[in-house]
């Protein structure tokens, strides 16, 4: 099985942004941690991060008929940009949506996700658990 991690703007600066919300480890260090579940779950994972909604549109399309699920932060793009969300939707690939903050119990324009809708899955507010879970939740939706 083949997933695809996603991750957006701003995700880069884990580590050094805002660590009272989003903790003090890096994007590789988060990586690294998922990618040693990959190999507990025995999935071939890809890790991709970018600061630009068009490189994430090409990303996803890049997906297609390649990938079996994609696990995708969209960082602030989550809570406006229908671009990233016509662009799940055109590959059809089970992608779940993960944050690392829990995104309803903070400001009231994080509450809204325009990419939700199009995803099988939201999961936030676990830090990097957020991630972990996405993977086992695509490999058990597999399994069934
Ligand atoms: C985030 C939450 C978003 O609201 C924010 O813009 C981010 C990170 C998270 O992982 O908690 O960049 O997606």
């Amino acid at each position: 099985m083949q997933i695809q991690v996603i991750n957006g703007p701003n995700l880069n600066m884990l580590g050094i942004r805002e660590p009272d919300i989003y903790g003090t480890l890096t994007l590789n260090e988060i990586n690294e941690l998922i990618a040693l579940k990959g190999e507990e779950l025995n999935i071939t994972l890809d890790f991709y991060q970018s600061n630009h909604e068009g490189n994430i549109i090409d990303k996803v399309h890049d997906c297609y008929g390649k990938k079996d699920g994609i696990v995708i932060n969209p960082g602030a793009f989550t809570h406006y940009s229908i671009a990233i969300r016509d662009a799940i939707s055109a590959v059809g690939i089970p992608t779940v949506e993960v944050h690392l903050s829990d995104i309803n119990s903070r400001e009231d324009f994080r509450k809204k996700s325009v990419i939700k809708g199009v995803c099988i899955k939201q999961i936030c507010g676990k830090g990097v658990y957020s991630y972990i879970e996405a993977l086992e939740f695509i490999v058990n939706m597999f399994k069934k």
